[in-house]
């Protein structure tokens, strides 16, 4: 039941869809938007659907200067009888929550919020791309708008909720990929703000994913900040390595994402009584089980790649060449389930599914 209430200002003009079987990602944006603004006297205030549009801020908006914001990702499918299917929405909020609690950003309700999107969705149901490999991606973010150069946490904000039609996060679709271990840059520290979805961690990154590329590799791994010997995450994803028949992924600290992809996998490799850990697992550790012929499979995990194999590990001179470069059996499987849930072309027993019945 949709309750929360929202003024709607329709686009007069819609623009053309892109052709599905051409998306890539995050390039085109959907007619509409959904805003609020937070000021400390009123709260959360204002929630509005309207057309796309350039937004106009002050020079002086405290989130050019200090990056107070924040940022979700999560995609929204349409089932095979047509209706709108989001995958785990809460869990992106209560994250939001969670980032928006560590940037000094002032807590949205999750509920409405989730509502608010809900009816953006409706509105923007022509848009949802039902291609195999595509989703409607949606960005929602919060940003810090007051003028002032003060350093402190601003007193207004503005929320807003985009969507793009995206198509693979790979173009090349999911095959395995060559990765880099990061020995000199870290994407996040303990006491940071690694476990918070925000831009800076991201665009910390770009400098090492660069020279990662230059000598031919797709991302880089990264490892912490302090002994820069345990595995974090790898790109801007989770990451999962499978190591004599057993399921390891690097235990949550507060320099790791707590991904939404990540919790599904554990639950999903409970469900099939898969042995699975979350631990601290050194790189000297992997490097081990390589040598000893036991490193089976390897990948990333997040909502915009979904899976994403590891073919090739480079650590220094060494190279770890995972399953012959091969996708391995469990990551397809886990693959084609996580994709077949979050479609609605897979029955959904754990409840993770959310429809809206338009
Ligand atoms: C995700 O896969 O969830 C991500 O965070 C990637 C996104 C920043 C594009």
């Amino acid at each position: 039941m949709i309750e929360a209430k929202v003024d709607i200002v329709e686009a007069k003009e819609k623009k053309a869809k892109p052709d599905p079987e051409n998306l890539s990602f995050g390039k085109i944006f959907t007619d509409h938007m959904f805003t609020m603004e937070y000021t400390r006297e009123k709260g959360w205030f204002n929630p509005k659907i309207e057309p796309y549009a350039p937004i106009e801020l002050d020079p002086a908006a405290m989130i050019f200067h200090y990056s107070q914001s924040v940022f979700e990702g999560l995609k929204a499918y349409l089932d095979p009888e047509g209706h709108i299917q989001l995958f785990r929405p809460q869990e992106n909020f209560k994250r939001m929550n969670r980032s928006n609690q560590r940037l000094s950003i002032p807590l949205i309700n999750e509920e409405l919020v989730l509502d608010y999107l809900k009816q953006l969705l409706t509105l923007e149901k022509d848009w949802i791309p039902s291609a195999d490999g595509t989703s409607l991606y949606i960005r929602p973010f919060i940003f810090a708008t007051e003028s002032s150069l003060s350093v402190a946490p601003a007193h207004s904000y503005k929320f807003i909720i985009i969507l793009s039609p995206v198509g693979s996060y790979y173009p090349e679709g999911i095959h395995p990929v060559s990765i880099q271990i990061e020995h000199d840059y870290t994407r996040a520290v303990r006491g940071g703000t690694g476990t918070a979805k925000t831009g800076g961690n991201y665009s910390a990154g770009y400098i090492a994913q660069a020279k990662a590329a230059e000598q031919g590799h797709a991302q880089v791994m990264w490892l912490d900040g302090v002994e820069k010997e345990y595995i974090e995450e790898v790109g801007s994803m989770n990451v999962f390595f499978k190591i004599n028949g057993q399921v390891v992924t690097p235990e949550l600290n507060d320099s790791i994402l707590a991904g939404v992809t990540r919790k599904s996998i554990i639950e999903l490799l409970h469900d099939w009584n898969i042995d699975v850990v979350e631990r601290k697992i050194s790189v000297s550790e992997i490097h081990e089980a390589y040598k000893e012929g036991t490193l089976e499979e390897a990948f990333g995990a997040g909502t915009a790649a979904v899976i994403s194999p590891i073919g090739e590990l480079s650590w220094g001179e060494e190279v770890m060449i995972i399953n012959g470069r091969q996708t391995g059996d469990l990551t397809k499987s886990l693959y084609t389930t996580l994709t077949g849930v979050q479609t609605g072309k897979l029955p959904d027993p754990y409840g993770w599914t959310v429809k809206i019945k338009v």
